[in-house]
């Protein structure tokens, strides 16, 4: 047993959640009408309200009390600090400072200069392709903006974009390439234009088999279209910490917008890997998202556990995962601009905490990372909500809304809201079996088909959700929001004793990938492996 699993502020909860299992939430509602009061919490124009959650304020104290133990406090400050807390490889983990305003040392060294540096570069280049400036190599003004990227070089850029459609500059449409399956790099460049389209290779390692394959097919394709070789400069930029690899591939270092080995990929959207973003809304709504995201991370620095969001969402997050044993979290974003977010999310929440090591190197004993996924309302509803309602597992949700849309339009906006309102009461109180029955009799359905129908009407409730209900999709809201899921992911990791900013899971398929490509000519065949995949290979071999 490890010493978390028998730590007196673990075993306290186990016991209080045996108690709180008894507790409906309807019943919890019912005991106290100041939950709203209680459980909500408030952040600039955010409202996070966990009154719908399993918890009563001896829950919080509990989990604070669990926090404390872990020494979340001392993590934190670390974090900002600039402290090598990525120990497995020896790094800091400072995205922080990229939307920072205050000196932070890594080796001795400050790094804002640097920071500061990178995000005039930014300015100064987007400005140019914006203004015209700067211009294709026939002189027409840039209208395509292609990200070649791949997981944190890609899903951060595309979610946000996305999220801030309504501040698209008029005259850019961004594109992004992150599959290496050849259809989807297909499917943008045969509507593109060379001499207008700008390539922006992101890539912090500058060794991913896909993005690498992605752009040298790319530069392939400009130059058959039309462009020269000297004309890859002017059309291909590269953003990266590896100078070196860059340079091999062939960009001009001069077109490359660097950012630092102390930023994990998945926490890179903050730097120049935001280069797309920046080309796409302006580098004046790139700061403020910047903005955004440094009044989440002061707010997580200095307020107290019980009001601080991040604390809380991941709190609450670990009550379920180690005391419910939820295996499976929904976000629900009700805003088809955050379409993506949910995807964004599976690699900051999976690839952070779906580890199986602590820090000391010990097998843990409790659950660590959960399975995240989840699409826009009202869609979902009409697709897996059922599962949610009457299935035989518990799945905790986040459900987020802005009040405001960008889109007015009818009673549009009205109609989405009711539908968060609704499916959020709906899954905590549900619907009992003598409300079903009076429905059904009212409806004036025999006694026979009342009894028939009966036990497929009851939804069982008590579905724990947290609101995230925000006043609008701004940049600056939107930087909030996803600097209080990263600090959210931060706070599980401190509680659960493992490295969140590593990823050496990701490894063995890598290079099981590279062995096995030498062996798929159509000569010979596969032997190497287990019959499974030899089975498989050479299947492939004959049909391809
Ligand atoms: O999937 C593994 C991973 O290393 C991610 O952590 C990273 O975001 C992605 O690959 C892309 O890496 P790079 O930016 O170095 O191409």
């Amino acid at each position: 047993m490890s010493s978390l699993t028998q730590s007196s502020a673990w075993l306290d909860l186990q016991a209080h959640q045996s108690v709180m299992a008894q507790q409906h939430l309807r019943e919890l509602f019912q005991q106290d009408p100041q939950r709203f009061e209680k459980f909500s919490l408030h952040f600039n124009t955010i409202l996070m309200d966990c009154a719908k959650q399993p918890i009563n304020q001896e829950t919080v104290n509990l989990l604070l009390a669990l926090a404390h133990q872990q020494k979340l406090k001392d993590w934190i400050v670390r974090m900002f600090a600039g402290e090598k807390i990525n120990s497995t490889e020896q790094r800091a983990a400072l995205h922080t400072a990229l939307r920072g305003d205050q000196p932070i040392m890594v080796d001795g060294l400050d790094v804002m200069p640097d920071v500061k540096r990178v995000l005039k570069q930014m300015e100064r280049f987007s400005v140019a392709i914006q203004t015209g400036e700067r211009r294709g190599y026939t002189g027409k003004k840039f209208t395509d903006i292609v990200n070649i990227g791949i997981g944190g070089s890609d899903l951060g850029p595309v979610m946000v974009t996305e999220a801030l459609k309504p501040y698209w500059l008029n005259g850019i449409v961004p594109h992004f390439i992150s599959n290496v399956d050849g259809a989807q790099l297909a499917g943008v460049l045969h509507q593109l234009d060379p001499a207008t389209t700008l390539f922006v290779i992101a890539s912090k390692t500058f060794s991913t088999q896909e993005t690498l394959t992605n752009a040298h097919s790319a530069r392939e394709w400009f130059l058959s279209q039309g462009g020269n070789e000297k004309d890859v400069a002017r059309h291909f930029v590269a953003v990266s910490t590896n100078r070196s690899a860059v340079e091999k591939f062939g960009i001009d270092t001069d077109n490359m917008f660097e950012f630092w080995d102390w930023v994990g990929g998945r926490y890179s959207l903050w730097s120049a890997i935001g280069l797309p973003i920046a080309l796409t809304v302006g580098m004046d709504h790139f700061y403020s998202l910047l903005t955004g995201a440094r009044a989440m991370d002061q707010h997580f620095a200095t307020a107290p556990f019980e009001k601080n969001l991040p604390v809380m969402l991941g709190l609450i997050g670990i009550w379920h995962i180690n005391f419910f044993g939820t295996t499976s979290h929904a976000v629900l974003p009700y805003d088809q601009s955050l379409h993506r977010f949910s995807a964004y999310l599976q690699q900051l929440e999976m690839e952070s905490n779906g580890k199986r090591i602590t820090r000391g190197g010990e097998v843990v004993d409790y659950s660590t990372g959960t399975i995240v996924w989840g699409e826009p309302g009202t869609n979902g509803q009409h697709a897996f909500y059922q599962l949610l309602h009457q299935g035989t597992q518990t799945i905790s949700a986040d459900f987020l809304a802005p009040c405001q849309s960008h889109y007015p339009m009818g009673d549009h906006h009205h109609l989405l809201l009711a539908n968060f309102f609704a499916q959020t009461e709906a899954l905590m109180a549900g619907k009992n079996e003598q409300e079903v029955r009076a429905e059904l009799e009212l409806q004036g359905m025999s006694a026979e088909s009342v009894a028939q129908l009966l036990p497929h009407k009851i939804f069982p409730g008590n579905r724990p959700t947290t609101s995230i209900l925000f006043k609008k999709l701004d940049p600056q809201t939107l930087g909030s929001l996803i600097a209080l899921y990263e600090h959210k992911v931060f706070v599980q990791s401190v509680i659960w004793n493992i490295n969140p900013f590593d990823q050496w899971g990701v490894e063995l398929g890598k290079q099981l990938a590279g062995r096995i490509l030498t062996e798929l000519e159509p000569v010979g065949s596969a032997t190497a492996h287990d019959t499974s995949t030899n089975g498989l290979i050479n299947y492939f071999k004959i049909n391809q």
